[in-house]
């Protein structure tokens, strides 16, 4: 019996191969090749696979990264020799012309080749090679069971565009080079060529110049508030010693640099300036306008007050010294200056700025800063390296060879493009991915607002009202990551993947092959690579997204259910418990109408996916009343208008959701009307605090009741204990019970703090009260 079932076992396998043409799926290639044929049969490496290269010593150099990258999961030591006989062959073929980075792949039953004019492309070209065997290929370690084979299939690629970067901030928290060589490794997989290294700033400046040994003495090193919400920490005391920090050696940057090199990943350094520039200060205070004494800031600052001096050429010559070193340890054609977020209050007060402005006719101190960013691009082009900067640097002028990185939004990029320059768009709204990609409520601390998965990959850096000529300045886009509140580097994966892999899709593949529903099928394999890598990664779209909605007009809450994931199996929970996979479906839209906490989830094959989702729906005695505000919200955060506290539904981490209101630099005062005098034995009201987006805890919320609405009864008075130092990101309900009272009319006055505090980043200026919802039982 024995033979004859592994034969026909055999025989199906055959049969299958050879009629899978038809119903074979299209591997899962992340980023989407530009062109891709699938045919039946898998090529198979064994331990005697051999790996052959021509063409050039180039490709010999690729042929062995191939053989090492597959070597930590098969454990076998494939050949690597020059010629064209091997298993799989690697040719550099400089006889025809060749897109930038274009590579072309045919994988047959025997034989794999790989082709490419350069080895770039060929190194392109091993990613997508990778990605056709099983996706324990990245593993670290060999793999037990598994059979590496690869699907035949022919791909011929090339990026959409020159300018693939991914952005890392080392300055508000440092990463050490074994992690640095990690992110390259990340940024290498995804076919993305730009490494924007951000190695200076207010809080630390991380790479060792040798003329100015104190930037790194000093300037990487601040005091530890690690303890402390990022915008709440307390400046240097006189005497307190600094020691939380680091910084890269020169020897260290020029391994990196090697490093990524190999993987054909420039790294673009960016020293910034004018402003963001503390740490630098710290350690020569003779650089700024009033000669400090500054410290190396521990946390959040705003506005950034801190510059070098305009007016002094010292300041000049010291950015030229620091620049000389800095292009010695970075081959790249780009040289970012930063430039972003300089407040000119110094710039107004100090006479040799204001001498400089007589001397050189600068009408205001943006022309100023025109001027700075100008004087340094002579020095920067001067030594055949090319300008690149935010796009705060098109204040006053822009410098006449200046590439501009445009962050805002799009129009940045749109100005520069249309007055000749190259762009290359990061705007916030799609490439910050420092920003929370899923409900605050389950995610790490991130900057608020929400970059879903689905709103990176909808991104497209050319704006359509730029012509075909202006388009063509548009070289790129790159996704950044700034960490305040990124201490370390598996949440720094966490917080890069996968919206990298979206990105990914976006700057390299051809505009007419991007599918979001496709790409979310082909992303669960991408997940199960950086599951064998052993890198980090959010489900974050493995999310159910919960909104409730209030109907003026019946009253009614209506609840719904959405996910990013293609045909989502939601199950869910309204008696508090967790979702299990014999709980309800979710089919659609749902009508509350009573106090309800519900809990949901996805699942697939029988297991959930994700993290769970919760709500509560808190249909109460003042639910749908009406509503008299003593002091008006603000026009900025209105919710949904006046019964957004009363609406029964609380709001989520993300003061933007719609269900919180806010008042700026105000107390909160409203007065509910319960339609008629009713019998209440409590009242409760939730407040956030964000003080990193100058939002507080109320101190205190006092609850009254009448019955005329003009004579108002004290019922209670809550206060809260919480130092609005302490309170970074939260969500607190302000309770107060008593014997029962009959009211109509309740009173509820919340004392905020009206300005921000002294240590905050926003010290005096007006501070934030949000609420979400008044409870009254
Ligand atoms: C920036 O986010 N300030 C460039
Ligand atoms: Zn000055």
């Amino acid at each position: 019996m024995k033979p004859s079932i592994l034969f026909s076992a055999m025989a199906a396998a055959l049969l299958l191969a050879s009629c899978s043409q038809k119903q074979s799926t299209p591997p899962a290639l992340i980023p989407q090749p530009v062109e891709m044929r699938v045919s039946s049969g898998r090529f198979r490496m064994v331990p005697g696979t051999s790996i052959s290269w021509s063409g050039s010593p180039e490709a010999g150099g690729v042929a062995g990264q191939l053989a090492l990258a597959l070597r930590p999961a098969t454990g076998y030591e494939l050949a690597v020799a020059e010629g064209g006989d091997g298993n799989i062959s690697l040719l550099i073929d400089t006889t025809r012309e060749w897109k930038p980075e274009e590579y072309r792949l045919t994988v047959e039953r025997k034989k794999v080749i790989l082709t490419s004019g350069t080895a770039q492309g060929l190194f392109r070209g091993i990613q997508t090679l990778r990605q056709l065997f099983p996706p324990r290929i990245f593993g670290t370690k060999p793999a037990e069971d598994v059979k590496w084979t690869a699907p035949c299939v022919t791909v011929t690629d090339y990026p959409r565009f020159s300018w693939r970067g991914m952005h890392l901030d080392v300055s508000r928290h440092f990463f050490d080079k074994e992690f640095i060589k990690r992110y390259i490794d990340i940024l290498a997989m995804h076919k993305m060529n730009v490494f924007h290294w951000h190695l200076t700033d207010d809080q630390g400046w991380r790479i060792e110049i040798k003329k100015y040994p104190k930037l790194t003495e000093t300037g990487a090193w601040r005091v530890d508030r690690e303890d402390k919400p990022w915008d709440s920490r307390e400046q240097q005391k006189p005497g307190e010693k600094a020691t939380y920090g680091g910084f890269y050696t020169q020897d260290e940057i020029r391994e990196i640099v090697a490093y990524a090199a190999e993987r054909f990943i420039t790294v673009v350094p960016e020293i910034e300036m004018p402003a963001h520039a503390g740490a630098a200060l710290a350690a020569y205070p003779e650089y700024s306008c009033t000669g400090g004494p500054f410290t190396v800031q521990p946390g959040g600052v705003w506005p950034i007050t801190d510059i070098y001096c305009a007016g002094k050429d010292e300041t000049f010559a010291f950015l030229e010294d620091v620049l000389t070193e800095v292009m010695d340890l970075f081959p790249s054609g780009y040289i970012h200056i930063g430039g972003d977020e300089a407040d000119k209050t110094e710039w107004k007060r100090c006479p040799l700025c204001q001498a400089r402005m007589r001397t050189e006719g600068l009408k205001d101190e943006g022309e100023l800063q025109s001027y700075f960013v100008k004087r340094i691009e002579r020095f920067i082009n001067s030594k055949g390296r090319k300008l690149i900067g935010w796009d705060e640097i098109l204040q006053g002028g822009l410098a006449p060879e200046a590439t501009v990185m445009s962050w805002q939004g799009f129009e940045g990029g749109i100005a520069a493009a249309r007055s000749g320059h190259e762009a290359v768009m990061t705007p916030v709204s799609h490439c910050y991915l420092s920003i929370y990609q899923g409900d605050p409520a389950t995610e790490p601390e991130s900057f608020r607002g929400l970059l879903t998965l689905k709103k990176v990959y909808s991104f497209e850096p050319v704006p359509p009202e730029l012509t075909v000529e202006e388009a063509k300045l548009i070289i790129g886009a790159q996704g950044c990551l700034w960490t305040e509140y990124i201490t370390n580097g598996t949440t720094a994966e966490y917080m890069v993947l996968p919206r990298l892999s979206a990105l990914s899709e976006v700057v390299w593949s051809p505009t007419s092959m991007r599918s979001w529903e496709d790409f979310n099928n082909r992303l669960p394999k991408m997940m199960e690579r950086f599951d064998a890598a052993g890198i980090n990664y959010s489900r974050g779209s493995y999310r159910v997204d919960m909104s409730a909605s209030y109907d003026e007009t019946t009253g009614n809450i209506i609840l719904e259910m959405t996910s990013e994931r293609p045909s989502p199996e939601i199950r869910y929970t309204t008696d508090g418990s967790d979702p299990l996979p014999g709980s309800a479906v979710y089919s659609g839209p749902m009508k509350m109408t009573e106090k309800t906490t519900i809990k949901a989830a996805i699942f697939e094959d029988r297991k959930m996916v994700g993290r769970i989702s919760s709500k509560t729906i808190n249909i109460n005695r003042a639910t749908g009343m009406g509503m008299h505000y003593n002091i008006p919200f603000s026009d900025r955060y209105r919710g949904h208008g006046n019964r957004t506290l009363v609406n029964g539904i609380s709001g989520s981490g993300d003061f933007n959701d719609g269900h919180w209101q806010g008042f700026e630099g105000t107390d909160m005062d409203v007065v509910i009307d319960l339609g008629k005098t009713i019998s209440v034995t409590s009242v409760s009201s939730s407040y956030m605090a964000a003080t990193g987006s100058w939002i507080f805890l109320p101190r205190s919320v006092e609850y009254s009741c009448s019955n005329d609405s003009s004579s108002f009864t004290p019922m209670g008075t809550v206060s809260t204990e919480i130092d609005p130092a302490d309170q970074g990101n939260m969500i607190e309900t302000y309770f107060s019970s008593f014997p029962a009272v009959e009211a109509r009319y309740i009173r509820v006055v919340a004392r905020g703090q009206i300005t921000c505090p002294p240590w905050h980043a926003g010290a005096g200026s007006k501070a934030w009260l949000f609420c979400d919802e008044i409870i009254v039982e």
